[in-house]
């Protein structure tokens, strides 16, 4: 059966799927594999955790979370995406018995309450519009556990003037008022706004990525 995209009014990838990860490694000027590792380290997993990826694209980060889980012991990485095609070639590529492939929009999960031990999400927020990103955080603290870690790097203020050449020129380039918001600083708000502890930026890349590392408040 054909698998069908999610609906969301989100800018999903669909039509880049079958290039995205040739394009991806130039585009984060080669540190992709540090990136992630660094977003992988704030994680810090432990082998039974179940951690989600919001918008995972083709798996790159989840894999590699999914890589420090052990399935004897529950532990599984679930990335989600909206766009079936990245889910198509995610799971092509990377699911195993502790990564697995969902295609589904981040502001209607299909998971229970209090099921993850962490959320992540890389460059996912500035695909969607203010009530997405909302919508989006809302329903991540609703899955996540009581204490459970959150963890987004995506487009923010920029921190250089090349970031913000490249942050202006996207937004203008790839007609997406949604970076705009990013760019205007809206991320630590909406996290603090959804529940989360205010969010603590622990790194930039590039001068327009900048990474939020917070949690689900205990109780
Ligand atoms: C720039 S890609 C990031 C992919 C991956 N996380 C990474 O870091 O390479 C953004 C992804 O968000 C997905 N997306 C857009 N709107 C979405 C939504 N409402 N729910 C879930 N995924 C969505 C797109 O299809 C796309 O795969």
């Amino acid at each position: 059966m054909e698998l069908k995209s999610a609906p969301t009014r989100g800018r999903t990838l669909d039509h880049a799927a079958f290039v995205y990860d040739t394009i991806e490694p130039i585009l984060l000027l080669g540190k992709q594999a540090e990136y992630d590792r660094h977003l992988l380290s704030l994680l810090d997993p432990a082998v039974s955790d179940r951690i989600l990826d919001l918008g995972c694209g083709t798996g790159v980060l989840t894999r590699m979370i999914a890589d420090q889980l052990d399935a004897a012991e529950n532990g599984e990485c679930v990335g989600i995406d909206a766009a079936a095609k990245m889910i198509i070639v995610a799971r092509k590529k990377r699911a195993t018995d502790t990564c697995r492939f969902e295609v589904m929009a981040a502001e209607a999960l299909d998971f229970e309450d209090t099921s993850f031990d962490a959320v992540v999400s890389s460059l996912f927020f500035h695909h969607v519009q203010m009530d997405l990103k909302q919508k989006a955080l809302v329903e991540a603290y609703r899955v996540l556990k009581p204490g459970g870690r959150l963890v987004i790097a995506d487009m923010h203020t920029p921190t250089t003037w090349m970031g913000g050449l490249v942050s202006h020129v996207s937004r203008w380039f790839f007609m997406q008022p949604q970076i705009g918001e990013n760019i205007r600083g809206v991320l630590p708000e909406v996290i603090a706004a959804a529940g989360f502890m205010p969010p603590e930026i622990v790194a930039t890349y590039f001068g327009y990525i900048t990474v939020f590392n917070t949690r689900k408040p205990k109780a």
